[in-house]
């Protein structure tokens, strides 16, 4: 049982690798930002580090260790999508309640792991954008990975949007912990305060969509920032699996006109935004 076992592990495992070839050398092929995508996700899956990405990884990762670790119970005013109830985009109130949560269970529940983070951090440094902004910030995890990579390109923001003010303070709290200055923490619902972040931004280089994972919200916030996505922009998306509407929100992503360029790795979605003109491609590379 247990070498069957072992085989099926190998031969998915040798599959995820002729797959991932196969979407390296396509995205090479392409040429421009794809280049620099498939440099990142090349990076992150062989876990090449340099020093300077090493510092800053053995600084974020202790503070999530502390965070985890931690027993401190706060009210948190909850905007997270649940499958049970029905969309929540054009509700007053988001669906939102207070719940008392301990920051641990936060930290495990909500950030992205070392290793999503690591392709964050690795695509932002790769792509040097010069604004960026993350819908879902939560204590702050993913967003200290950005901008770590943002203080290593010695150029560039982040903005990032959060409903819970709790969650905000404690965010502002460890971006200061770990040493970076190049963020803002912008507190309200994505609904009530993107508008005003885009119109201050201008230009969106780059955005990370972690929050309100629901189809009709997915869909509203892609709409409501393509105007301000320059060409080349690459917008993430997490949780594009997590349910039927996120399903069924990334394929019209993916068909959107000014998407020319979609690359599939099961939990996250990439898209790259072009002037148009340019033949659409679809990358299929699911990683476990
Ligand atoms: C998955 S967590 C973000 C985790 C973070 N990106 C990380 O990896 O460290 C999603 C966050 O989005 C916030 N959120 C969800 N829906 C929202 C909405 N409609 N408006 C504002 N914030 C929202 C939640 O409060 C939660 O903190």
């Amino acid at each position: 049982m247990d070498n069957a076992r072992e085989t099926i592990k190998n031969v998915a495992r040798i599959a995820f690798r002729l797959r991932a070839r196969g979407a390296m050398s396509a995205l090479r092929n392409r040429g421009g930002v794809a280049i620099m995508i498939g440099e990142a996700l090349r990076e992150s899956l062989s876990g090449k580090l340099s020093p300077g990405e090493k510092g800053w990884i053995v600084k974020i990762e202790q503070l999530r260790r502390s965070l985890c670790a931690s027993r401190l119970v706060a009210p948190i005013r909850d905007f997270g999508a649940r499958r049970s109830l029905r969309e929540t985009y054009d509700r007053n109130d988001a669906g939102c309640r207070v719940v008392l949560r301990s920051i641990g269970d936060i930290c495990r529940d909500a950030s992205k792991s070392p290793f999503w983070c690591l392709m964050l951090l690795k695509l932002v440094e790769k792509l040097r954008p010069a604004t960026c902004i993350e819908l879902g910030t939560s204590l702050g995890i993913s967003a200290c990975y950005q901008a770590a990579a943002l203080e290593m390109q010695g150029n560039g923001t982040l903005v990032t949007l959060e409903g819970a003010d709790s969650l905000a303070t404690f965010a502002r709290e460890n971006l200061q912990r770990v040493g970076l200055k190049n963020v803002h923490v912008a507190v309200g619902r994505f609904q009530d305060i993107l508008g005003g972040v885009l119109e201050t931004s201008q230009k969106v280089d780059f955005a990370f969509v972690d929050g309100h994972h629901e189809e009709n919200a997915t869909l509203a916030y892609f709409s409501q920032m393509l105007p301000y996505l320059s060409a080349g922009a690459v917008v993430v998306f997490d949780d594009i699996s997590w349910s039927d509407g996120m399903r069924r929100a990334w394929q019209a992503i993916v068909q959107n006109e000014k998407a020319c360029l979609s690359i599939y790795l099961r939990q996250m979605g990439l898209c790259v935004i072009c002037d148009g003109g340019r033949e659409k491609m679809k990358i299929r590379m699911p990683l476990v």
